[in-house]
This record gives C-alpha cells, structure tokens and sequence, in this order.
C-alpha cells in the first residue's frame, strides 16, 4: 500500500513537472480541491472528450449532443430533488473545530482495520516464505479472524445506517468505535447534520432583490429540461438519445486524492430515452457498450469491474458503476443508471408543461423512461495517467520515465527532432513539420542531445519521435522511432503520415466499438 502511495505521489508530480495538472491559484498556494489542466493536460482532456463525444454521436445514429448553459431556473433543483435530497453527512470535532464527512471518518476506520489484517499476513508471510498459505492464515488465524469479524459486525452496521439515512446512527458509530479527530486527536463531537452540497450564488442585483440560483452539480439536468426542444427540432423518435460535456460543482468535504474528487469538474453525461418496461433491456445494453469503450484503450481488461448498487437513488431502479484499478484500489469513474421516467415526470409536474412522447407504433402518449451514461471527465483523465506511468528499467540499467498513453489520446502525436542544430538538418525537419503539423500534433524540438529529447517526448507519452540526420539530405528517410519498444526503423519520409496516423488516429479506436 505505502509502494502504491508512492507511486501516486509520483505521478501527481509528474502531471505537475510536465504540463498536465496544475493546483488551480498555484501562485497563491493553490485552492483545495480546484485544478488547472496545463498545456499537455488540456490537449489529453480534449481527445478524451472528442472520443466519447464522437462514440456517442457519430456511432449513434439516434444519438445528438448539446451544451445548456450552467445557470438554470432554481426551481429546476427543486424537481430534481438536488435542493432536498443531495446531501452529505457531516460532524465537527469541538476542539479543533475541524468538519469532517461522518462517512468517511468511518471507512478511514475500516481502512485502519484492513490495515492490521494485511500486516499480520504480510508478517505470516515473510516467515513462512514459499510455504505461505494465505487463504488457510486467513480462515485459522486468531487474530486475523477476530479482526475480521469485528470488521464485517462494523460494515454492516455501517451500511445499514447509510441506507436509513440513520444521522444518529452514523454517530453511535463513531462514538463505540472511539474514532478521534486526526486533528486534536480527541473524541468530543457533535451531532450529525446533512450538508447540500450545492454552490448557491445570486443572478442579477435589482432592488426587489436578486435571484438565488446553484451552480449545477450536474449536466443531466441541462438535458432534461431540453427533451422537448430536441425532440421536435430533431424529430427525434424514441428510443434515442442526448449527449452533453460540461462543468458540474459540488461542494465536496473530502475532497482528495488529487483530482479524483474536486469541486468544479467536468462530466460527459447521455440521456437515452426509451419505452416504458424496455428500460432494464436497454441498461443491459448501455452497459455492454460502455465497457467495450474504456476497453477499447488498451489499458488491460483486468483494470475493470462493474460495481452493482445495492442501494439505489430514490430516481433509479438499476444502477451499476464502471470501476477502474487506480493506485489507491478500485474506485468509480462512470456510473449507468435507470432512472425511470422520474425526472421528466418531475419536471413535468413543476413546469406544468406536458412532456410526452407520441409513439406512432404504440399509437400512444408516455413520459419516456430514462438510461444515464455519466463519466468524469477528470477521474477518465486521471484513469489514463496511472495506468501509463512507468519508470522502466532498460537493458543497459538505465532508467525512464514513460508515459505509455493510448495514442490516439496522446497530447503530442509526433516530435521531430534534427540530429545537430545545423547542416540545413533544422530546415530539413521544418519542412517535415510543416507537412504533419495539418493532421497531427506536431512539436519540432533542437534543444539537448538527442538521447534526452527522447525521453522529454517519452515522458509526455508523445507516440512517435522522427529524426532529421544527414543521411536524410541524401535520400529523404529519416528514423521513426516508437515510444514504447524504442524501436527505430528508417523510412521515407513520404510514408510518415501513414505510418503515423495508423497508429494515432481516432477513427482506429472508434472502429473497435463496431
Ligand atoms: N447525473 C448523474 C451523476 O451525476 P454521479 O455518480 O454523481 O452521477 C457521475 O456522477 C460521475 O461524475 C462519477 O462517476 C464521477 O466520474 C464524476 N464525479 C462525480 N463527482 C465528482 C467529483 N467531485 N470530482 C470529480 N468527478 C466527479
């Protein structure tokens, strides 16, 4: 655990050293839970996006995208159930008036538990050596089993008081369980109370006084809303679907694990609209599709799971979570649920507006069910960063530092690199540049000897490195070297850009989903 910290703690400075993410204010000593992306991030964030955008829009016939606006009518809140129901618990400790989430505080607890398991087996381990039997220590050894039990009482306890939304349950919790405040170290806390998560500003400043509206802590809301505006301009017949990007916000308590978890992030959400009772066959399929799309990356079948919910919002009657295998454990980065018909109903019921489909085969009026795809756009960003950091060892001990990114999401697609700074060898590669630079992106790089313009490109994950040398002058082939084999081959530079775009090109990938 402590390795795969480490490892974490490198790669938030990598992403820092080289352009991706930067702490938002970094000048003023950043703003909790608030990022930058830099000038290799936002090149990353933007073929992430373009990859789900076009998988959803131009793989879908019956699939349109938009782009509401943030700010919408606060009444809109109030129908979603946001204003009442889109909460966290919270408890302060009274000496170090310090607030935490009273959840959390008690999986941090169960962590600690997880914890002394692990080490008893790492010790048995260590002295037993080969011989080591771990599932036999687990189910013989006494004080494994007695932390085990008092783990599984705990969890249990725990979720029941999460389903119930037992606030006092929560407290009894974490007074048995003797937690402290990690910061005065002592057990003196208060009551458990629900906190909105929503940001609330004002919109207009008249004298009869302004309007109180949130910054929404979701997109899905912009489409909904806009169901009977794409509907009858698009002529949509059902089922299909809506597509969107954008900021959500939420004002998150614990808001950690770099940008995981942050205030202002961005979501790619899709509404499906479907019949009523087709609802389940289609969360089936929305399932399947949209695991083959995270797979389709090449980043290892093994890294994903799904996660069923047991307990489910009062919207949904499916849900499952796409996980993936971060450096701190499994952890959701798109969630896929039913949402039955409640959100049009609702908007329905507090517009009073009518919001129906006609269905000419059914010869009949409904409110169409709905599937929700909904990923972070950061926490995807964040996926692809772990699983292409590696520090490599090479056969003559060397060491790099490469970013094994899927090429099609690379920031840089190529760098092209004269041998020496003269010769005609930098004109040479300009002319090179000046040809990729319309389909790919293209850095022209002179600067330090090769060897470390190389890494420099391995280290931002850049897919292909072509060098200029003189024989160049003579023949017009130059080295293509690839980032991940380190192989280098000589080729004509007329076959550059196939060589190139079969490799990076979007369309590739999108092609798998077929
Ligand atoms: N419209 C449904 C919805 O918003 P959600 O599970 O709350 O569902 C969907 O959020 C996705 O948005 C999550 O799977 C996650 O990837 C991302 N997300 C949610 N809160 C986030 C946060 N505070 N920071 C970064 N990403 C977040």
């Amino acid at each position: 655990m402590a390795q795969q910290d480490d490892v974490f703690k490198k790669i938030v400075s990598h992403a820092k050293e080289y352009g991706f993410v930067f702490p938002s204010s970094d000048i003023y000593d950043g703003l909790s839970a608030v990022y930058d992306y830099g000038q290799n991030g936002v090149e990353l964030k933007n073929n992430i996006k373009r990859y789900w955008w076009d998988a959803m829009t131009l793989l879908h016939e019956n699939i349109v995208g938009i782009d509401s606006a943030i700010f919408m009518h606060p009444t809109i809140w109030k129908a979603s159930g946001h204003v009442d129901a889109f909460n966290d618990p919270l408890i302060d400790n009274r000496d170090s008036k310090k607030r935490y989430r009273a959840d959390v505080l008690i999986e941090d607890h169960l962590a600690k538990i997880d914890d002394k398991i692990n080490k008893e087996i790492a010790k048995a381990a260590k002295r037993f050596g080969d011989a080591f039997d771990e599932a036999q220590f687990r189910a013989t050894n006494a004080r494994v089993l007695e932390y085990q039990a008092h783990r599984d009482e705990l969890h249990n306890r725990f979720a029941t008081a999460m389903n119930a939304n037992d606030l006092e349950a929560l407290r009894q919790i974490i007074i048995d369980e003797e937690i402290v405040c990690p910061i005065s170290g002592t057990k003196n806390w208060t009551e458990v109370r629900q906190f909105n998560l929503m940001f609330k500003t004002e919109m207009g400043s008249t004298a009869d006084g302004a309007m109180s509206v949130y910054l929404r802590p979701e997109t899905a809301q912009g489409i909904f809303v806009n169901y009977l505006n794409v509907q009858k301009t698009g002529r949509m017949r059902i089922p299909f679907g809506i597509a969107q990007i954008g900021k959500a916000f939420r004002n998150e308590i614990v808001a950690r694990q770099f940008i995981f978890r942050m205030r202002e992030f961005e979501q790619m959400e899709m509404q499906f609209f479907v019949r009523p009772g087709e609802e389940l066959k289609w969360f089936a399929q929305w399932k399947e599709w949209r695991l083959k799309w995270h797979k389709a990356l090449g980043m290892g079948d093994e890294k994903y799971r799904y996660h069923d919910h047991d307990k489910l919002a009062h919207y949904a009657n499916a849900a499952t979570d796409i996980e993936f295998l971060m450096p701190f454990g499994f952890k959701e980065v798109e969630g896929i649920h039913s949402r039955t018909n409640f959100d049009l109903s609702q908007h329905e019921k507090f517009s009073g507006k009518k919001i129906q489909y006609f269905d000419p085969e059914l010869n009949e009026n409904y409110t169409p069910y709905v599937i929700e795809t909904s990923i972070g756009v950061d926490r995807m960003f964040l996926s692809v960063l772990c699983s292409s950091y590696e520090e490599e060892t090479l056969p003559g001990g060397d060491t790099r530092v490469v970013l094994h990114l899927p090429a099609p999401l690379a920031p840089v697609k190529c760098a092209v690199l004269p041998l020496v700074r003269k010769d005609g060898l930098p004109e040479k590669a300009r002319e090179i540049v000046d040809d990729l630079k319309f389909d790919f992106a293209t850095h022209y790089e002179e600067k330090d000897a090769i060897g470390k313009r190389y890494r420099r490109q391995d280290a931002i994950g850049t897919p292909f490195c072509i060098t200029v040398d003189h024989q160049t002058l003579e023949d017009n082939t130059v080295t293509l070297r690839e980032r991940d084999s380190m192989e280098q081959t000589r080729v004509n530079i007329a076959d550059l850009h196939r060589l190139i775009h079969d490799r990076v090109s979007l369309a590739s990938l999108l092609r798998k989903l077929k």
